[in-house]
């Protein structure tokens, strides 16, 4: 596997959505320790944090915006880009689109304008932040790593928003890839299984959700998506026994697929936070 410290020093900058918390800070850290000259720009709605902010110094840049929100996305994209032109103007930049939410129970649980939400944030926001930054990687060179899912190899009852949301994640990723094939812009849809974030809270699933066996930590799922990244591969799944029944899912008719995880959402259903 090629080490992700040599091709991360190819990079100058890196933008990643949603490096609050969860994987995307842990892409922040991670990104830090292996290319100590790297600048990171961090979009959300909150800030990295204090002690992520004083270890990084003027690497980090964080750029407040709420990336469901129409019109957003583009000021932010501008406002990043502006600001990198001056600040960082040579060298390849890595645009990691991570920020994702999710919502869990039977559609439109918790209600209609979350469902919206997802697919805004999801889908929409990462496809408009890749078309705004695309012709500075163009110009520059550089990659894009779009965080999907493991559910987005299943039609996931409970989760029929966010799972079909990944999935256009997953196929518009590796699809984008095939349009950028000789550009020298690398693409990679990273595809993590259950981890250890704020993900599930924010989803209103509870804590019980990330803890298991089959649980990744963050810092774990950022390290495989870099190796994977500097390997240029075009998917990568974390995780043996994910990688094992996302092989397997795939292979499968849609429509088993979904009733048989129709029943497992059933039996593993915990009592949303929203009920
Ligand atoms: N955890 C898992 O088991 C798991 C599994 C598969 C895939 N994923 C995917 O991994 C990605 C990262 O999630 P995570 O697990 O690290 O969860 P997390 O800890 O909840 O992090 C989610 C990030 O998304 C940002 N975000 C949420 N709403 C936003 C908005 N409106 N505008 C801008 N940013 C927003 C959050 O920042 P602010 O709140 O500060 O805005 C936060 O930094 C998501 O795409 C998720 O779907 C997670």
């Amino acid at each position: 596997m090629p080490d992700p410290g040599k091709h991360l020093a190819s990079y100058s900058a890196v933008v990643v959505t949603g490096g609050s918390s969860g994987i995307g800070k842990s892409f922040i850290e991670l990104g830090a320790k292996l290319n100590p000259e790297l600048v990171f720009c961090n979009l959300s709605r909150r800030s990295p944090g204090e002690k992520i902010a004083s270890l990084l110094g003027k690497r980090l840049n964080h750029f407040g915006c709420d990336l469901s929100r129409a019109g957003e996305v583009r000021r932010a994209a501008e406002a990043v880009q502006s600001w990198l032109e001056k600040a960082v103007p040579e060298g390849r930049i890595l645009l990691i689109n991570n920020s994702g939410i999710g919502a869990f129970g039977e559609f439109p649980q918790p209600n209609l304008e979350r469902q919206l939400e997802i697919v805004d944030l999801n889908v929409r926001a990462v496809v408009e932040m890749t078309g705004c930054f695309l012709p500075l990687l163009r110009r520059r060179g550089g990659g894009i790593i779009n965080v999907a899912s493991t559910l987005g190899f299943f039609p996931a009852a409970f989760s029929a928003t966010y799972s079909a949301s990944k999935a256009f994640v997953l196929h518009w990723s590796l699809a984008l890839r095939e349009d950028l094939r000789g550009s020298g812009i690398r693409v990679l849809a990273l595809c993590p299984g259950t981890t250890s974030t704020e993900f599930f809270a924010a989803a209103g699933q509870g804590q019980g959700a990330v803890v298991g066996v089959l649980t990744h930590q963050p810092d774990e799922v950022a390290r495989k998506a870099l190796s994977a990244l500097a390997a240029n591969r075009a998917l990568v799944v974390p995780g043996g026994v994910n990688g094992l029944y996302t092989t397997l899912g795939a292979r499968l008719p849609k429509r088993w697929v979904a009733g048989l995880a129709g029943d497992l959402m059933r039996r593993l259903r915990r009592t949303p936070n929203h009920e």
